[in-house]
């Protein structure tokens, strides 16, 4: 996606050789024009698959799951990382373990909001290590609901998370793939839509 890479390269930043900071226009201060073009581009990818759910991961994957959900007109719904007051229902649950920010958490939905009729649109912001996007696939698996794919905003394609997630057998659409971002330069490989 063009205008995902121009903006990457625009408003981007470089933290510490392997970390890209964009909190100007996705996990801080969000632009509303650029999510709604990101939304658009993950439709057209999916909108033969019949989803019925998009699923993300707190904090930062719920703005474009919930412009993308709008797209497809279907409910979003975001695991939680730490148990609400109200969640006193019975839970999916799994560990998600972060090697950016080397914590594990553990992950929760409510089963009644998936179930075996459901086909999952699972959508992050970033794809690097694929803990985050396993930890969801097995939270679907746990209410036999089917992933029909997974739509990622940046792939650090220098990291394991694409082959992870391809092995497991989920097809992967990435709109800014990154093959490096070494001599505090980004550099970019065609991405998948
Ligand atoms: P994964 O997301 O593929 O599982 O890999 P990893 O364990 O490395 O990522 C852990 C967290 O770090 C994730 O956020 C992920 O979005 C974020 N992350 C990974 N690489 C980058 C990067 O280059 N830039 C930025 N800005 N974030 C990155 P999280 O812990 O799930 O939560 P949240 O930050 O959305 O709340």
């Amino acid at each position: 996606m063009q205008a995902l890479v121009d903006r990457i390269q625009k408003d981007g930043n470089i933290l510490n050789g392997d970390v890209l900071k964009v909190d100007a226009f996705i996990t801080h201060q969000v632009d509303p024009v650029l999510m709604e073009e990101i939304a658009e581009s993950f439709y057209q990818a999916f909108k033969e698959a019949g989803i019925t759910k998009v699923v993300t991961i707190e904090a930062s994957g719920i703005v474009p799951a919930v412009y993308t959900a709008q797209k497809f007109g279907v409910p979003m719904i975001y695991a939680r990382k730490s148990k609400s007051l109200t969640m006193n229902e019975e839970l999916l649950t799994t560990e998600v373990y972060s090697f950016t920010k080397q914590v594990t958490s553990t992950v929760s939905i409510s089963r009644k909001f998936l179930s075996k009729e459901d086909k999952v649109l699972i959508i992050d912001d970033f794809l690097a290590n694929g803990q985050a996007a396993k930890g969801l696939i097995e939270l679907c698996r746990q209410a036999d609901a089917s992933v029909e794919g997974i739509g990622i905003l940046i792939e650090k394609s220098f990291q394991p998370g694409r082959k992870l997630l391809e092995e497991i057998g989920v097809k992967v659409v990435s709109l800014a793939r990154i093959s490096s971002l070494e001599n505090g330069k980004i550099a970019f490989i065609e991405g998948d839509a």
